[in-house]
């Protein structure tokens, strides 16, 4: 196949081949003793007994990245997502010290239910990313790479960023995905790349992230390439809910697509934001399991910057009708998160989210020690469902019903 994309001049190509290069080696270069801290090594682990299968729910994988100064805000997000069955990595970007990182692993450390399950993990040696440029997409498929090696039990990944904010229990979201094809991606996309087309795919962007080890921006070429004619570009939100067969066909399946499409992202502006959509969407076996929505619920400015607004109090109303599984952006500590604790999550202002796997000590027994009401725990295969589930999971209908599934594929 003769693809347009590789007609750059020389140093332009050489420099795209060496980058491609770069993340590839950065994607294989990392196993569970380098570069990752598995939090609660040194501590035996508890038997879980999780059970997987038909009859029970599924099992996540959370990619949770921030930077600097994020520390108390992804422990918080952890916290709210947090459940036994689940295995999380947080990644702290090149942004952050290596006492942040050293701190946040810490603080996993110090909770009774992490090292017991020992299914939270924090990036250690850790890397540069430039959300704008391309080095996001190699982040993520880093974490997935990393996740697919260390846990063999999770159905999906989840990405969240430091400023997400769950909208739903994790025992409302296992109950929405129990009756879902374990196949399905989430993942919001549109070949109407309008503007996009010139701004994003024709110019070409350099990022530095990929080979310098300090924070740094992409920069655009005075070079400009055609859209290329060899696989059809796919655009959409950055944040999204993948499956394991998908993901370990981008990481580890011998098809040549996501490793071509990797070099040409590779110089695209905002590659978090058409890599997954257009491999998914050029690979005739996942096509059709892809569900045309990201499940946030967001708000733009008019008109839209950069990123989404940041969401308040005055939004929580709108949040919750959204029926969607989560919500971004929030600042740190922003009063409407506590709302979203007390009325959905049911979670202590320490502790993590009470689910049905807590053994809830009654009022009187727990007396002041409300954040403990998780720290012991009975069966983790068992789940209840509330209100929020039922939303999501009317939402959720509606979306993988046959005829609006199909509508939506790949358009
Ligand atoms: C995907 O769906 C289309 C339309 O229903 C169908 O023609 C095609 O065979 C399906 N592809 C796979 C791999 O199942
Ligand atoms: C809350 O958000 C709304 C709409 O997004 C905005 O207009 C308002 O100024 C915000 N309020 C505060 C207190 O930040």
């Amino acid at each position: 196949m003769k693809m347009r994309l590789f007609k750059l001049s020389p140093w332009l190509a050489t420099m795209a081949f060496t980058v491609a290069a770069i993340i590839l080696v950065v994607l294989f270069r990392y196993s569970r003793n380098d570069g990752i801290w598995d939090v609660g090594q040194e501590f035996e682990a508890v038997s879980t007994g999780l059970q997987k299968g038909p009859g029970y729910p599924p099992v996540f994988a959370y990619w949770i990245s921030g930077t600097g100064g994020e520390v108390r805000k992804v422990l918080r997000l952890l916290k709210a997502v947090y459940h036994p069955r689940n295995h999380y990595l947080l990644h702290l970007d090149a942004g952050s010290s290596v006492s942040e990182r050293t701190e946040l692993a810490q603080l996993v450390q110090s909770e009774k239910i992490f090292v017991s399950f020992r299914n939270v993990d924090v990036v250690g040696k850790t890397y540069v990313v430039d959300r704008t440029g391309p080095s996001a997409v190699a982040a993520t498929l880093h974490g997935a790479a990393v996740l697919l090696r260390i846990n063999k039990n999770w159905d999906w990944l989840i990405t969240l960023s430091s400023s997400d904010y769950p909208l739903v229990s994790q025992d409302d979201l296992l109950y929405v995905f129990s009756s879902l094809p374990r196949d399905l991606n989430f993942i919001d996309h549109t070949s109407d790349l309008g503007w996009k087309e010139y701004e994003r795919f024709d110019k070409i962007i350099v990022d530095p992230s990929l080979y310098l080890d300090r924070n740094s921006h992409s920069f655009t070429a005075t070079e400009t390439r055609s859209t290329p004619e060899a696989f059809k570009i796919f655009t959409g939100s950055p944040w999204m809910i993948l499956s394991r067969p998908f993901l370990e066909h981008c990481v580890h399946s011998w098809d040549n697509l996501p490793r071509k499409l990797l070099m040409y992202f590779t110089n695209v502006a905002y590659a978090m934001e058409s890599y997954f959509q257009t491999v998914i969407c050029n690979s005739p076996e996942f096509q059709n399991t892809t569900v045309n929505n990201d499940l946030r619920y967001f708000i733009w400015d008019n008109p839209p910057k950069l990123d989404p607004l940041f969401l308040n109090q005055s939004n929580y109303k709108d949040m919750i009708k959204s029926r969607a599984a989560f919500a971004r952006r929030f600042v740190e500590d922003e009063p409407v998160l506590q709302v979203v604790d007390q009325k959905i999550l049911k979670r202590p202002t320490n502790g993590v989210a009470l689910g049905k796997w807590c053994s809830v000590l009654s009022k009187e027994q727990n007396g002041e020690n409300a954040d403990d009401q998780c720290s012991s725990w009975s069966d983790i295969n068992a789940i209840k469902q509330k209100k929020a589930g039922k939303r999501l999971k009317s939402l959720v209908l509606e979306l993988v019903s046959d005829q609006k599934m199909h509508e939506n594929q790949c358009k």
